[in-house]
């Protein structure tokens, strides 16, 4: 089955073409952090504005590169939300237009399920049951995955997504929009030692997390300590997130007797939480999957393969409407019978 994938959830209009029998043909992604980070975030209006003039280019050029033609597609599947309504309906529009030109299904995807199966697209996928931890700009959510479709909340951030405590803290320290990556990049020339900064809710007793605090936290150290211990500070902001992530995910697995974490969103990106990670977990004969780099981040790749796996599992493609889900939890989606 050969199925189109759209993504145009939030800053990044990424398409991408999965084969269920050959796996990922290609795939192709336009960011827009460099259009946003003049406004230090994202211009929802900007941001579907974009998302039109991207997503036919960037379809064509998947086409082109996949050899393949769209009359071989069997489905289309496109990011329903959660997101910004205005940049979800551009994808939604194309692919049920096009679906509907083309004769063919077309599937709405969670976006969080798109981040969560990302770590499946790989040619040695974790086996279902784990635990996964999803860390994106927007969410950070604990979830117990049985299967495609079949997701439990064990727990979620009370406040600031990781993400977003990345990005308010590298603007803080006068880094652009996004922050994380360039965070993480100072923190590495820093000694994460030399402040200490709390570890919120870590040992709270359930899997559930906070960073307000802990922005709060650094708002107070840049004032007494000054931009000169910038990099001391990004290290122990760092430090102190990753702690966090690492303990409640450790103990969700424990709790769910999980063999298996799985960790995606834009925050797997970093090098940190991925060493401190791995060795962690190993310790306690637990592994860690994590998808391709450039798959951490939004990309079509992870919403061709959700809906792919929906379209496979014989999931009925709904009318012609195709409402967005600007907010949607992912704990309501049903199970695939296979
Ligand atoms: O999953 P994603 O692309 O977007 C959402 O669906 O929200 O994640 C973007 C988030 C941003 O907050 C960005 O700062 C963060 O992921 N991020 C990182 C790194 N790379 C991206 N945070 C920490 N370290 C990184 N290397
Ligand atoms: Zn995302």
């Amino acid at each position: 089955m050969l199925v189109l994938g759209v993504e145009s959830s939030c800053d990044e209009t990424g398409v991408a073409l999965y084969d269920t029998a050959h796996g990922l043909v290609a795939h192709a992604l336009h960011s827009q952090v460099a259009m946003h980070s003049e406004y230090g975030g994202v211009v929802p209006e900007l941001a579907s504005r974009d998302h039109i003039r991207r997503v036919l280019p960037l379809t064509r050029r998947v086409m082109a590169e996949s050899g393949r033609t769209l009359a071989e597609l069997d489905g289309i599947a496109y990011t329903q939300g959660p997101g910004l309504a205005g940049a979800l309906l551009v994808g939604a529009g194309m692919a049920r237009a096009l679906a509907y030109a083309l004769g063919i299904p077309a599937v709405g995807v969670h976006h969080l399920e798109g981040h969560l199966l990302s770590p499946l697209i790989s040619d040695a996928p974790p086996e279902f049951p784990f635990v996964a931890l999803l860390v994106s700009g927007g969410h950070t959510q604990l979830m117990h995955v049985a299967g495609v479709g079949r997701y439990a909340l064990l727990g979620e951030t009370l406040d600031d997504a990781a993400g977003e405590a990345f990005d308010k803290t590298a603007q803080l320290l006068g880094l652009g929009y996004p922050g994380g990556p360039a965070l993480a990049k100072l923190a590495a020339s820093g000694d994460p030692a030399r402040f200490n900064l709390p570890r919120p809710m870590l040992n709270s007793g359930d899997f559930d997390f906070s960073f307000s605090g802990l922005k709060t936290a650094v708002l107070t150290l840049v004032k007494k300590a000054g931009m000169d211990a910038a990099a001391d500070i990004a290290a122990a902001f760092q430090a102190a997130a990753v702690d966090v992530l690492v303990g409640k995910s450790l103990a969700a697995c424990t709790h769910a007797g999980a063999r298996r974490l799985v960790v995606a969103g834009g925050v797997g990106a970093n090098a940190r939480l991925r060493e401190q990670l791995t060795c962690e977990a190993a310790r306690r004969g637990i592994e860690v999957f994590y998808p391709r780099l450039e798959f951490c981040t939004d990309n079509g790749a992870m919403i061709a393969f959700a809906g792919a796996q929906r379209l496979a599992a014989g999931v009925e493609a709904d009318d012609m409407g195709f409402p967005v889900r600007p907010r949607w939890e992912l704990a309501t989606l049903d199970a695939l019978e296979r």
